[in-house]
């Protein structure tokens, strides 16, 4: 067995109403910063659990957007400042979770968040609460916060210690109020944070019990997501396989598919988890041939015969909500170039060149693969 070390401090309450049943105990402080999106924290009845038990003062800050951006980090960072908040409490997608830790961070910290990425931080950031209202980031379990960098055109991900939440609080409940569309690409993110982590260089005996057990998880959502009836007990075994994933990605990182993803986001659009999916099937051809029994345990789970049935599954998944892009072989370099300068690509196994990626991504971007 290899040497390793695996750090997962957050406490997880999972299952039925955990927020209500928190009580009191949901205060980590006396002043919380609720930081959310524009509206599933409202829609998905997390809100209200929390203000109906919540104690002590709050402020809430409910204008994070999709893909959050250096300004809003900077806007809350300043409200937690001037409300003296001692905490914050993050409701909703990755968006929100992960905006809530750069503010985290900002409300203590006289710093810009690009120079977050550069010289890391001194004060330890304010402790954080996280509810996902969706089952897909893991970010409620792990030390990263993904932010869109405009100055570098593209999405970059911070990590520290110290933006593992305190506590995460899952209730499969919250997510069933998400249009299907959000519901389906957040799920391929959730798997391609577990494949990425299992089929990483950083992978260790311990990283990948919860890589393993996440994906056999995801496997029995399968037949759910392809009718596009996603009942409650599929909605619990994707959130928690979800969580599974950053658990995974919080010992690993994820790898090439999520270097590639972040330019089919900033550039085309593609929903994160969607942007994942367009490039997973050709990243599993690629990885076989580096790592076959890998890649076979990971369809033994799935319960898929093949990788062309894994593929298959992609392509069933995004029929009619946009899975396919055309791209054009200057578009690819220009994103390969990107990608290889991340050290996602370091994580990924078999050392992939510019070429495997450009291969990747051109299989990703033709609609007959
Ligand atoms: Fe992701």
């Amino acid at each position: 067995m290899n040497k390793f070390s695996f750090f997962m401090p957050t406490k997880m309450v999972f299952g039925p109403d955990v927020v209500r049943e928190a009580g009191a105990g949901l205060a980590l402080g006396k002043k919380a910063l609720i930081v959310t999106g524009r509206s599933s924290a409202r829609r998905s009845g997390a809100l209200d659990d929390v203000l109906s038990v919540l104690p002590g003062e709050y402020v809430v800050f409910d204008q994070v957007e999709n893909n959050p951006s250096v300004e809003t980090v900077i806007e809350g960072g300043k409200v937690a400042k001037e409300e003296g908040c001692d905490y914050v409490l993050a409701i909703g997608g990755g968006s929100p979770l992960d905006a809530a830790k750069v503010m985290a961070v900002l409300a203590v910290n006289d710093a810009h968040p690009l120079q977050l990425y550069k010289d890391g931080w001194q004060n330890r950031a304010l402790p954080i609460v996280a509810i996902p209202t969706t089952a897909g980031t893991g970010s409620e379990v792990t030390q990263y916060a993904v932010l869109t960098i405009a100055e570098e055109q593209t999405k970059k991900g911070l990590g520290g210690p110290d933006l593992f939440p305190q506590v995460a609080y899952l209730d499969p409940k919250y997510t069933e109020s998400l249009p299907l569309d959000v519901t389906i690409d957040t799920a391929v993110d959730a798997l391609s944070h577990l494949v990425e982590s299992y089929l990483s260089q950083r992978a260790t005996e311990a990283s990948e019990l919860p890589a393993l057990q996440g994906i056999a998880l995801w496997g029995t959502t399968i037949p759910a997501l392809r009718k596009k009836v996603i009942d409650r007990e599929a909605r619990a075994a994707l959130l928690l396989a979800s969580s599974l994933g950053g658990i995974a990605i919080a010992q690993t990182g994820t790898a090439l598919v999520h270097a590639l993803g972040y330019s089919l986001t900033y550039y085309d659009g593609l929903p994160h988890g969607r942007a994942n999916g367009v490039c997973m099937p050709a990243y599993l051809e690629y990885t076989k041939t580096v790592a076959p029994e890998r890649v076979d345990t990971i369809l033994e789970l799935l319960e898929l015969p093949s990788l062309a049935a894994f593929g298959g599954l992609m392509h069933e998944l995004f029929a009619g909500i946009g899975g396919t892009l055309q791209l054009s072989a200057e578009t690819i370099e220009h994103y390969v170039t990107k990608a290889m300068l991340t050290k996602n690509i370091k994580n990924s196994l078999g050392d992939p060149s510019a070429e495997d990626l450009a291969r990747i991504l051109s299989r990703g971007s033709d609609p007959r693969s």
